[in-house]
């Protein structure tokens, strides 16, 4: 009776996720996103994601086991450890006119260092945890997300203040689209989840160098 149960979790969690979606025409579309050196981010960098709170950048995003999982597949957002960062970079879904990634670009992000063993792919995914009933961030695929649901849809990033937050829309529709913020589930970080509350803002710091968890550009 397990798949019953889990079948109507998913509806109800599906209608509950419907109902809160903004239509896009909320958001700002066609604006820069600038790192923290102020230059446009584009495809061809590596980024960190740094955590901000009205201005103070503190923390940063890893990889965690969460539940039952065996494999570090959740993204949780960490307060106060600057050290061990992860790289990402952002991949266009769309062609534009231009290289730089603008709010409202349908994006993948992608971890590109310290990938685990267990997973095939490092790109960003919302699965629906049934066990906290939350759409959350993690990486990999449907095989490590045994009895959940994965998401089709693609990432974005917005403005929010000085700096910015992720967006996900579901797939084949421009215009059914959440904000992503924290969620505390006691795990050492906070989970990234679908969510109009607590969004989580970020900025993005170009790295230079690609062997270590220094940020270089932090102006
Ligand atoms: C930061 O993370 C590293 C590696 O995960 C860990 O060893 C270290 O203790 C953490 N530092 C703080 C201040 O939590
Ligand atoms: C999500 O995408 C995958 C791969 O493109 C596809 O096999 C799957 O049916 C899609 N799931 C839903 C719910 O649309």
């Amino acid at each position: 009776m397990k798949f019953v149960c889990s079948s109507l979790t998913l509806s109800f969690l599906l209608f509950a996720f419907v109902t809160n979606l903004s239509p896009s025409f909320t958001y700002n579309n066609g604006f820069p996103i600038l790192n923290t050196a102020f230059e446009p981010i584009h495809p061809y960098g590596s980024y960190y994601i740094i955590p901000t709170f009205f201005g103070v950048r503190s923390g940063r995003l890893k990889l965690e086991k969460t539940g039952d999982s065996k494999c570090p597949v959740t993204i949780l957002e960490e307060d106060f450890n600057n050290t061990h960062y992860l790289p990402v970079k952002f991949t266009k879904l769309v062609d534009t006119e231009f290289d730089e990634i603008v709010t409202g670009t349908p994006i993948e992000i992608e971890f590109t260092r310290n990938k685990p063993d267990c997973v095939e792919s490092t790109k960003w995914l919302i699965f629906i945890d049934n066990v906290i009933n939350k759409f959350c961030v993690g990486i990999g695929g449907p095989e490590n997300y045994p009895g959940m649901q994965i998401v089709n849809g693609t990432f974005n990033i917005q403005r929010y203040g000085s700096s910015y937050n992720f967006v996900f829309c579901v797939d084949g529709s421009s215009s059914f689209c959440s904000d992503i913020g924290f969620y505390n589930n006691g795990e050492g970080g906070g989970r990234l989840i679908l969510t109009d509350q607590k969004i989580s803002a970020f900025v993005f710091s170009e790295t230079y160098s690609y062997d270590d968890g220094i940020i270089r550009s932090v102006a």
